[in-house]
């Protein structure tokens, strides 16, 4: 019998390309978070984020399938449950989670947004910090809550707006720091230093009244 101690189980909802998830599976294969996936979940089919992992780590169904939004999160969830991950994270699911689903794994549940929350929640941010004219971008993890993109910051990353910035120069960057920013967050919860209290996060018994900010060297 192993006297090793089990990994956590990380289980992993995408959408598309999946360079986040590439991210944390760069992390654990290089020793450096301890854990292991046990499910890559998504909404499409054919996105390229599944052929990141072996097939019998893969879920994948349509809504369009199934009758109703909470058909296709029950669903979802009982997948996400038989595989029994500690943490689930959304690494660019691109579909918004009903409430029940939210419920079901509330304080395991994280996201990363490409903003520094709580500016910009939603779609199309880079472009939106460029109308804005904000001088600094950057993007977040947080706990997952019922309201779009509200639940309690973790942790952020900050990218400063360049002069000549489009979206897509200033989304490279932002998501060059994402590839450090969520593994980072996932070692504090593998590690059981982070958890969501009364709608706040909690790291190493300390209330976050301010999300971590976090630096990286590319
Ligand atoms: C990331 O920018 C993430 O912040 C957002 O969706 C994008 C996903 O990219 N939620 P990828 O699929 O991980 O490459």
């Amino acid at each position: 019998m192993s006297d090793r101690t089990p990994l956590p189980r990380l289980a992993v909802l995408c959408s598309g390309r999946g360079s986040n998830l590439g991210a944390i599976l760069a992390a654990i294969a290089a020793g450096t978070l301890d854990a292991q996936i046990v499910g890559v979940f998504s909404d499409k089919p054919k996105c390229a984020a599944l052929r990141l992992v072996p097939e019998a780590l893969r879920w994948s169904a349509k809504p369009g399938d199934f009758a109703t939004r909470g058909d296709f999160d029950q669903a979802l969830g009982d997948a996400i449950v038989a595989a029994r991950p500690d943490w689930i994270a959304c690494a660019g699911y691109m579909r918004i989670l009903d409430g029940a689903f939210v419920e079901r794994f509330r304080g395991r549940l994280l996201n990363i947004h490409p903003s520094l929350l709580p500016r910009h929640r939603g779609l199309d941010t880079h472009q939106r910090a460029l109308e804005a004219g904000d001088r600094e971008h950057g993007a977040s993890v947080h706990f997952v809550i019922p309201e779009l993109d509200a639940g309690a910051v973790i942790a952020q990353i900050v990218v400063p707006v360049q002069p000549g910035d489009t979206p897509q120069t200033l989304a490279e960057r932002v998501q060059a720091q994402e590839h450090h920013l969520y593994p980072e967050v996932l070692r504090w919860a593998v590690a059981g230093r982070l958890h969501e209290r009364d709608a706040t996060a909690v790291l190493d018994g300390h209330t976050l009244f301010t999300p971590r900010r976090l630096e990286f060297a590319e």
